[in-house]
């Protein structure tokens, strides 16, 4: 067998190889950016603006919501949905301790106040049963994430939000074309976020988001809140009154025109990439100790990332903390090629925006009158702890939809590793010593 590449040998994906570049970028795009280029139509209030508008009903439409609305990008997205549903500074939200800190700081842009909620170890999503001990009369949003592009348990988090009169916010950034019981993630409460970012399922070139949601009332308040507060209305001379407070957050027509063009592939991709990552995980189950993500059957996984976890015990053949092994196996594999990555390090209330808690000064919004002491600990979420400690992440390469070959590589050097772990043993006890000399 061929010596490990940690220790000298080849590795199995020599660099170079099989490469692949996410978005995929076509004639087609390039067309439709240079349409915009012709047009001199560049911001979305120019008279005959198509792109913007084009987005949003071809959105709305794969969704199945009746409206949709475009933003700047997904983390303002997430705060204007939060100020459109009247969630006022003071008022507690629920977010998932595992996600990206966009989540978590959209409430505080808009003065609110994130309370955390432990996730499911299986799903890596917000625990039902967890929520329902977080709410408090003060609590007034849920803000769901289908993390890694896997739908939330959205029954139950939606029967426990009805009974206390919360409103559900989907943050759906990861979660494009992702199902749950038949029916599209940004259809399933009462408002939702897709981030159009250059790195998502859905990119466009640069920063976007799409907002989704059934009601004619919210879809004209977030059209407002992106313009400062106006009415627009296509064909008609702009008034520029701001009936309340809005912010300037318009998509960008360049932007919005690439991201039609990614979208006319879109299913097509998110089949291939389906079948590519279900053989990726098909040709890991049986290496002892990797636990593959689950897809439950009332859903379906958009594959945003690819989160495996690796239980110590079953690995052997020592017994090692599951950090150490986590740590060791990422050398070994990356040495081979295989770019996993970890993806959250700290549970979100551990980050330092919530140690610190600076924000906008004299510690607002957590020092408003009637605001009571939160307790922002890691410790308090054991199973966000567990995941992030013997987990890691592929990212980014396995959503191209040629992606397959390189997965094929992936594998082999999971199967060369996983057959020395002797050596990921040694290497593990090794960096345990060096983090006991320091
Ligand atoms: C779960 C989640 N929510 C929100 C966002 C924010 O989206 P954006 O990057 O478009 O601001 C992201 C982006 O990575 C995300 O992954």
């Amino acid at each position: 067998m061929q010596k490990l590449a940690i220790q000298g040998g080849p590795p199995v994906v020599p660099r170079g190889e099989g490469q692949v570049v996410w978005p995929v970028v076509t004639p087609e795009d390039r067309e439709a950016v240079m349409r915009v280029m012709d047009s001199g139509k560049f911001t979305y209030l120019a008279q005959g603006e198509q792109e913007v508008q084009g987005l949003e009903q071809e959105w709305a439409d794969f969704v199945h919501s009746r409206y949709c609305v475009a933003v700047s990008n997904g983390t303002v997205a997430l705060a204007l949905a939060l100020s459109a549903l009247g969630v006022c500074p003071g008022d507690e939200v629920l977010v998932p301790a595992l996600s990206f800190i966009a989540s978590a700081i959209a409430p505080l842009h808009q003065c609110a106040i994130p309370v955390f909620v432990d996730i499911d170890p299986h799903t890596f999503n917000m625990d039902p049963q967890c929520m329902r001990e977080k709410i408090t009369p003060r609590t007034r949003a849920v803000l769901v994430v289908h993390l890694h592009g896997l739908p939330a348990d959205m029954d139950e988090i939606c029967a426990i939000a009805r009974a206390h009169d919360l409103f559900v916010i989907e943050d759906a950034a990861q979660s494009h074309g992702a199902t749950y019981k038949g029916r599209q993630t940004g259809s399933l409460g009462d408002i939702a976020v897709f981030s159009l970012n250059v790195s998502k399922n859905l990119p466009t070139c640069g920063e976007g988001a799409l907002v989704t949601m059934q009601s004619p009332q919210l879809a004209e308040r977030m059209r407002m809140l992106r313009q400062y507060g106006e009415v627009i209305t296509p064909g008609q001379e702009r008034t520029y009154i701001s009936h309340f407070l809005g912010w300037n957050q318009k998509p960008n027509c360049i932007q919005a025109a690439f991201t039609r063009s990614q979208l006319s592939r879109f299913p097509a991709y998110q089949a291939r990439r389906v079948e590519n990552v279900s053989r990726f995980l098909a040709a890991l189950a049986d290496l002892p100790g990797v636990i593959c993500p689950l897809t439950p059957a009332d859903r379906t996984h958009a594959w945003h990332i690819v989160r495996l976890r690796f239980d110590a015990r079953a690995a052997g053949p020592d017994d090692l903390a599951p950090d150490l092994l986590r740590e060791a196996l990422q050398r070994t594999l990356r040495s081979e090629g295989v770019p996993l990555a970890r993806y959250q390090r700290v549970p979100l209330p551990a980050q330092q925006v919530f140690q610190t808690r600076e924000g906008f000064g004299r510690g607002y919004p957590w020092t408003l009158p009637g605001v009571p002491e939160q307790r922002y600990c890691g410790e308090d979420y054991p199973q966000t702890l567990a995941v992030i400690a013997d987990s890691l992440t592929l990212q980014r390469v396995h959503l191209h939809p040629a992606s397959g070959p390189l997965l094929d590589l992936y594998v082999q050097a999971f199967h060369k590793v996983f057959a020395h772990l002797d050596v990921v043993a040694r290497l593990a006890r090794s960096i345990q010593r060096r983090r006991e000399d320091q």
